[in-house]
């Protein structure tokens, strides 16, 4: 399937790790996976689950205000424990915790009534499900299964019956969400466990596509997704095809009330436009407490984002990809006619900001946001290859906190020089 043109033009998205994990305070999960915590503890937390003050119209309106287009919530983690009333044998938020009710849909309604696009989140494991530790992944020796108990079967001896009950469990959950809701974007996790043919990954994106033909399905669907998941780390080079950078805005995916190392607005706005200027999508991660309210220092931290890309929606919004690394210390981006070209000084430039390899005249320079122009002129140049455009910095007020862009107007479509420096 051809890309969505809206999933490329959305430039950001809002993660949401919500869970019983949110009750102690603990890894998503992982907690028991790892052993942090014991399986019964973790467990527990269905007791202390209650939504009290879940109101998913806040979190839209706060996610618009932050500029987000898009938002994905972990309907159902690697847990198991399902965000909505499945009609399946599996563990809910609306049957086994006192919040006793339907999460999703409410989200889904005020995501949509926001104008964001909507993606749900669903791991491919369940570590609680009875069938789902019945085979082991073709590349993991089989003496190795004993030590994953919520993986594959401890005995070694394989359950394929288990395993196709476990299949039909999966397809199904999938199948209510996409009936339901019909979502912008389904983002699989977990795929690691298991091979794409043991997943059948072929047969979930048929079960999907053939109800909701438009949805977007992540890289975690491996051939059969359509865009790559880097996690928590930027990309080098710009990676082939579309794709989405998963970041968390502290140190954990869902709530840790101990974690308090959140980024500042001026690393997320790093983050933000190196992202971009690459061609790629940031999913910012919250963690809402179980109560439904999003933290504080993370409220803050998606404002100031939103207001420096109110700021500078130009550089941001209807953009691609800007310059290969080289032409300019700094991310870019370039308007869809290609005439526009945005450079981010993440750091307040001081005497100058240089760009090489630019063939074009330049017309006009100016300081978005403010729209003071600045003073240019280009340097040097023989023969095909042209000189380096020198541009003054911006001082006083035209100096962004967090970064400055300069727009760059050309005369025409952006003409590069990619070669040595002598032809
Ligand atoms: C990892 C983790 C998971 C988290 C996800 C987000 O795959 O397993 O806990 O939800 O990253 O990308």
């Amino acid at each position: 399937m051809p890309m969505q043109p809206w999933f490329t033009d959305a430039k950001l998205g809002i993660f949401i790790h919500y869970g019983i994990y949110a009750v102690d305070g603990v890894t998503e999960s992982w907690a028991f996976y790892h052993g942090q915590v014991s399986h019964e503890q973790y467990m527990k937390q269905l007791e202390g689950f209650t939504a009290a003050h879940y109101d998913p119209d806040v979190w839209a309106e706060l996610f618009a205000r932050t500029g987000a287009r898009y938002a994905v919530l972990t309907a159902r983690h690697h847990d198991g424990v399902a965000l909505w009333d499945t009609a399946q044998d599996g563990l809910s938020v609306a049957r086994h915790t006192p919040a006793g009710r339907d999460l999703v849909t409410g989200y889904v309604e005020a995501m949509r009534e926001h104008g964001l696009k909507v993606g749900l989140y669903y791991s491919h494991s369940d570590w609680n499900h009875p069938d789902y530790a019945s085979v082991i992944h073709p590349d993991m020796p089989p003496e190795e299964a004993t030590a994953h108990p919520y993986v594959a079967p401890r005995d070694g001896q394989e359950r394929p019956q288990a395993w196709e009950r476990y299949l039909a469990y999966r397809t199904a959950q999938v199948r209510e969400l996409v009936t339901a809701h019909h979502p912008d974007l389904l983002w699989f996790d977990g795929e690691w466990e298991r091979s794409e043919e043991q997943w059948r990954l072929d047969e979930l994106a048929d079960a999907i596509l053939s109800v909701s033909p438009d949805t977007v399905l992540n890289g975690r669907m491996l051939s059969q997704g359509d865009y790559a998941t880097p996690e928590q780390g930027l990309p080098v080079t710009t990676p082939p095809g579309p794709w989405e950078l998963c970041l968390t805005i502290n140190d954990s995916w869902g709530f840790q009330h101990h974690d308090h190392n959140h980024k500042s607005v001026r690393l997320l706005v790093r983050y933000f436009t190196e992202t971009i200027a690459m061609g790629g999508n940031l999913l910012l991660d919250v963690g809402p407490r179980e109560d439904g309210t999003i933290p504080d220092e993370q409220v803050a931290r998606l404002e100031g984002l939103g207001d420096w890309i109110a700021r500078h929606a130009d550089a941001v919004y209807d953009t691609r990809a800007g310059l290969p690394a080289g032409h300019h210390y700094g991310p870019s981006t370039l308007s869809a006619d290609r005439r526009t070209l945005y450079l981010v000084c993440l750091d307040a430039p001081t005497e100058g900001v240089s760009v090489r390899g630019v063939r074009n005249t330049v017309k006009r320079v100016t300081v978005l946001g403010t729209g003071t122009a600045l003073a240019h002129r280009t340097v040097g140049g023989l023969g095909a290859v042209p000189g380096v455009l020198w541009i003054d910095a911006p001082h006083g007020s035209d100096v962004d906190r967090h970064a400055t862009v300069l727009a760059l107007e050309l005369e025409g479509e952006l003409d590069l020089y990619r070669g040595f420096g002598r032809d």
